[in-house]
Formats: C-alpha cells, structure tokens, sequence
C-alpha cells in the first residue's frame, strides 16, 4: 500500500486584509491543479493573519512541496507543528480547498497553541468546511 503523511503547518501572512480573499482564491486555483498532480490533498485556512495548511500524500511529494512554498512571498515564518502517517486521507476530494467565510473559535486556540495535535487540527479544519454559509 502507498504509504501515506498528513501535515499542518502554520505560516504568517505577508498579504493587506484586502488582497487576501483573490489571493486565497488564486492559491486554491493553483494548489488544486498542481496538487491533483502530484497526488496531494488538502485544506486550507487563514485566520488572524495566519495560514493554516493540512496537507496529505506521499511523504516525499509533501517535503517537496514544503520547499516551494518556503519561496513563496505571500507568506513567511513557515513552522510544520504536527505531522504523522495515516491511513486514509481526510479531504479526499480536494486537490486544495478553503473555506469561504468564517471564523473557527477551535483554529484560533490551536494557531496560539501551536499544538502539536494532528486530529484536532484535522477536525477543526473540517468543521470550517462543513459549517452552512
Ligand atoms: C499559504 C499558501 C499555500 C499554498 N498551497 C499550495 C499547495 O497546496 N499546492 C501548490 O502547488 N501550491 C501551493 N501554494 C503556491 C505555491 O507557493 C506556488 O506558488 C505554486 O506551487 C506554483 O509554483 P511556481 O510559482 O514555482 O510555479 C501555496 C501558497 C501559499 C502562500
């Protein structure tokens, strides 16, 4: 079986509160094209100024995409908090996807944290996927 790793990582945004939701859209846009590619599923969040990333796929297509993203200005202080191999994928249907609106009181308390805690992460970012608009 292809061996499987979920990461989160945390970054701090270098984008003004009015660039951020057509820069969010392009890096969803982008993410999802490149990401189907290299067989990479994820979600993505930015709250507080924070990116927040789960991302899940092979261990080695993930450290590759970790490098690019360190070169990448939109963001900075890139810090992977939780990571670990799993069975099966928790966005499976996403080459990347984020919410559109919204607030996640639980995010907010793993983003000051910095938990190393991987299923909370996981579980607080589905729960902003599936809150109703
Ligand atoms: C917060 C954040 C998350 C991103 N997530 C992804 C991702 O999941 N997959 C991806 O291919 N690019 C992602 N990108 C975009 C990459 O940094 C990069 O722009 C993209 O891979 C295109 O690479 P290139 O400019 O070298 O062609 C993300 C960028 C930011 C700022």
């Amino acid at each position: 079986m292809n061996t499987l790793d979920q990461l989160v990582y945390c970054s701090r945004s270098q984008l003004a509160p009015d660039e951020e939701a057509a820069a969010m859209a392009d890096i969803v846009h982008v993410a999802a094209f490149l990401n189907a590619r290299n067989g990479i599923t994820g979600a993505l969040a930015l709250q507080d100024g924070v990116f927040v990333q789960c991302l899940e796929g092979s261990p080695t297509a993930l450290d590759i995409l970790m490098l690019h993203l360190h070169f990448d200005e939109r963001h900075e202080e890139i810090e992977i908090v939780a990571r670990g191999r799993i069975e099966r994928r928790a966005f499976p249907a996403w080459g990347m996807t984020a919410p559109t609106l919204g607030r996640c009181d639980a995010l907010s308390r793993l983003i000051t944290q910095r938990s190393d805690d991987l299923i909370a992460w996981r579980d607080a970012m589905s729960a902003l996927l599936t809150e109703p608009a």
